[in-house]
């Protein structure tokens, strides 16, 4: 496979920029194992970087130039490092260029490139395409430049290009996985001081991706919407984010709140909590325990913060009755996308059989299924 991606990627390269790349990087998506839209309130997540990945073939140019071939859309673009703008016809070239302004802004050489960008990610599905090729970006700046930089300062430059660059206000979540995996392990991030605990889940348990392939609309309007609701219940309270709320002191100050916030707040606080909760029911294999704390992050996603979508219930249906599964629940921001599993590692294939087939059935869409292992952050490497 590894073999057969990078003979694909170089010959895309030569044929594009009519020599071999110089220099490979990487940088694996992501799938938040517990924590939904708890980053942004300080929370805990407990977060997979996967073995998917987003590839970037390098070499540098020796111009003031970026070029760049986006291999799963067939689309090129470029862009001069001496005026960085925003493009409305590439939206997907604004994640590097973002990350190009960024460490520019930081005083940080950047040096001209032509790329090939490759990725196993599947775009906004809810996997962190974006944070992905961010990072990928990151680490290839650096290379050319080079300058070094702490991983976790690398994954907050990256929030910034696209909180301030792109335009989305989302958390540290991505970028963090993005830049910070570690082979073999879950990552348990507490999103207040940006530590974070490795987590080794034990064996006999898989976690098995199902991606919904419902668009995921709304996503954009409705995080920015949870989000505020979010920021509303903490000023009310009183204190800077939900993270300093003990789930005792929301339950008796609940009628202080509009409704909504309330139970936007009464989700997070819960969800935050389960996310250590199931960092240690997965280290100990406390099957019982991960499906009890999958079941209620899914019910409160449907219920208090009403991020599920049609497809996401039946997903979730179909998982459930789906042979050798043990806990499932909604991923990402919610809204459509990819959805996970914990699954006995004995049955992972009779579960994908079961889950596509069901779904199909009640939705007539096909889902993709497929199990991830754990990948380390973003690299350079030699594929
Ligand atoms: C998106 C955002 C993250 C996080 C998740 C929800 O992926 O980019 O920062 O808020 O949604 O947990």
């Amino acid at each position: 496979m590894q073999v057969e991606r990078r003979q694909y990627v170089a010959e895309l390269f030569r044929n594009r920029f009519g020599s071999e790349p110089q220099l490979w990087a990487r940088a694996p998506g992501r799938v938040d194992l517990m924590g939904s839209h708890t980053d942004y309130n300080l929370g805990y997540v407990l977060t997979l970087p996967i073995s998917r990945d987003t590839w970037m073939a390098v070499r540098k140019s020796g111009t003031r130039t970026v070029q760049l071939h986006a291999a799963n859309l067939n689309e090129d673009d470029s862009f001069s490092l001496d005026a960085i703008e925003k493009t409305s016809s590439r939206k997907w070239s604004n994640y590097i260029r973002g990350v190009a302004s960024v460490l520019q802004a930081e005083g940080l050489q950047t040096d001209g490139f032509d790329a090939v960008i490759h990725s196993t990610v599947p775009l906004e599905a809810g996997l962190s395409s974006s944070a992905a090729l961010e990072c990928v970006t990151a680490v290839v700046f650096r290379e050319l430049g080079g300058w070094t930089m702490a991983a976790k300062t690398m994954a907050t430059l990256c929030q910034r290009a696209e909180n301030v660059f792109v335009g989305v206000n989302c958390g540290i979540l991505d970028q963090y996985s993005s830049c910070l995996g570690e082979a073999e392990c879950a990552l348990l991030l507490d999103c207040r001081d940006l530590s974070t605990r490795t987590v080794r889940i034990a064996d006999g348990i898989s976690v098995v991706i199902c991606n919904t392939v419902s668009p995921r609309q709304l996503s954009g309007s409705e995080y920015a919407l949870r989000r505020a609701d979010c920021e509303r219940g903490a000023a009310i309270l009183g204190v800077g984010s939900l993270r300093e709320v003990p789930i005792e002191v929301l339950a008796a100050r609940r009628s202080e709140l509009p409704e909504q916030v309330a139970k936007r707040c009464e989700f997070i606080v819960a969800e935050s909590a389960r996310a250590a909760s199931l960092a240690s029911a997965l280290e100990a294999g406390n099957r019982e325990l991960v499906a009890l704390l999958c079941a209620e992050s899914f019910e409160g996603a449907r219920d208090l913060y009403e991020i599920t979508s049609p497809s996401m219930l039946a997903m979730n249906r179909a998982m459930q009755q789906a042979p050798g599964v043990i806990g499932s629940r909604q991923a990402g921001a919610g809204f459509g996308g990819c959805m996970v599993a914990f699954v006995d590692a004995q049955s992972t294939d009779d579960f994908r059989t079961n889950v596509v087939e069901t779904y199909l059935k009640s939705t007539g869409l096909r889902p993709e299924v497929y199990p991830v292992g754990a990948a380390t952050g973003a690299t350079i490497f030699e594929p």
